[in-house]
């Protein structure tokens, strides 16, 4: 069992988490064994190229996958409360009150048929046993939290009449009304323009600041993550890699992955000369992952023994670790042999 690092007033703490589907009388290995940990009051960003878990890992925590997967854990804490030996029931009532979920698409979590008011003043009603009158009133308030003009008018609106923007803007105001302690946002940007994407993100951070709640922020991006999160946990073929705060991953990343992927990032304070390198090659199929570590075949820095089995863990740091056989040091010397003898 993988031990999580630091312990210190975690507001979720997960060991070893494995989730398989099996489709098909095939199984898919889509987390393999992952622990990870968030603080009471932080962001948490996990990012990772498509398909590496990330939203198979969250959903997992949040008791939220279908019945052909099979989840596994050595332990999985919520508020101090195991979550392991909850029934489904008490998990629903959980997720609805203390942990929410936003979505990618907003689309799908919103009703076209009902107005925007609506869902927000069911959520107020259910979880917070209020009623219709005092909803309405906290529904206005929530809206106006979460920066939507004419937050009254807009209760009676549908879900089309709202733009791609002020729906991610409901839906974050949806997820905050029932005071989460902590908010899962699953690449809650992705389908909104870069401009829209930067304000949503702002309005994620100050509602962290303001109500002291704890999020976790999925993202294949991890430009959009450096003035956001506290931490950065990088996921890669259903396995954690790499994790650290984020100035250890921006200034002191350690796991090769982690260096490509910031490679792969555009820079904003080095203007547009700089090249970004695409990491070559496709990530592995986790319908048979390969025994070794899952990044060697791409890595430039793989050897025999990194197919062989799965790296465990290097620690650096109090809250830094990357699984690799090599150290962030040997890595370093390794490139400056070859761009020594390659020039
Ligand atoms: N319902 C399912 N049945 C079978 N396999 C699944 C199912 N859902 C996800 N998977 C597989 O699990 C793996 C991880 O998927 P996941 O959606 O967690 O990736 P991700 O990191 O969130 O990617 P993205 O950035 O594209 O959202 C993928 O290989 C995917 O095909
Ligand atoms: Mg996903």
């Amino acid at each position: 069992m993988e031990e999580t690092l630091k312990k210190k007033e975690n507001i979720l703490s997960a060991a070893d988490i494995r989730t398989t589907f099996h489709t098909h009388g095939r199984t898919v290995q889509a987390v393999r064994g992952v622990s990870l940990y968030v603080e009471a009051g932080e962001i948490l960003a996990v990012v990772g190229e498509s398909g590496s878990g990330k939203s198979v890992l969250m959903k997992s925590v949040m008791g939220l996958m279908p019945d052909n997967a099979e989840v596994q854990a050595d332990q999985l804490t919520f508020a101090g409360e195991d979550l392991l030996a909850m029934n489904p029931e008490q998990l629903r009532k959980l997720r609805g009150k203390e942990m929410a979920m936003i979505f990618q698409d907003p689309m799908t979590a919103l009703n076209p048929l009902k107005t925007i008011g609506y869902h927000l003043i069911e959520v107020l009603k259910r979880h917070r046993g209020m009623n219709k009158e005092a909803a309405k009133k906290e529904a206005i308030a929530v809206l106006e939290q979460v920066g939507i003009p004419s937050p009254e008018k807009r209760l009676g609106q549908y879900p089309h009449e709202f733009s791609g923007g002020m729906r991610q803007r409901a839906l974050i105001a949806m997820a905050l009304c029932c005071r989460p302690k902590l908010l899962i946002a699953d690449e809650p940007t992705t389908a909104l323009d870069v401009t829209i994407q930067a304000q949503i993100l702002d309005l994620l951070k100050s509602l962290q600041e303001e109500t002291g709640m704890s999020i976790i922020l999925i993202t294949h991006d991890l430009g959009v993550v450096a003035s956001l999160s506290h931490r950065i946990a990088v996921m890669y073929g259903g396995l954690l890699m790499e994790e650290g705060t984020t100035e250890e991953i921006f200034y002191s990343p350690k796991h090769p992955y982690t260096r490509a992927l910031l490679h792969a990032v555009p820079k904003p304070q080095s203007g547009s000369k700089e090249r970004l390198e695409p990491i070559p090659g496709m990530a592995p199929s986790l319908l048979d992952p390969p025994s070794g570590c899952p990044f060697a075949e791409r890595c430039k820095f793989a050897c025999d023994e990194c197919r062989k089995e799965i790296p465990s863990y290097r620690i650096y740091s109090t809250t830094q670790r990357a699984m690799c056989i090599y150290s962030g040091e040997e890595l370093d010397q390794q490139e400056a042999e070859v761009t020594a003898h390659g020039k």
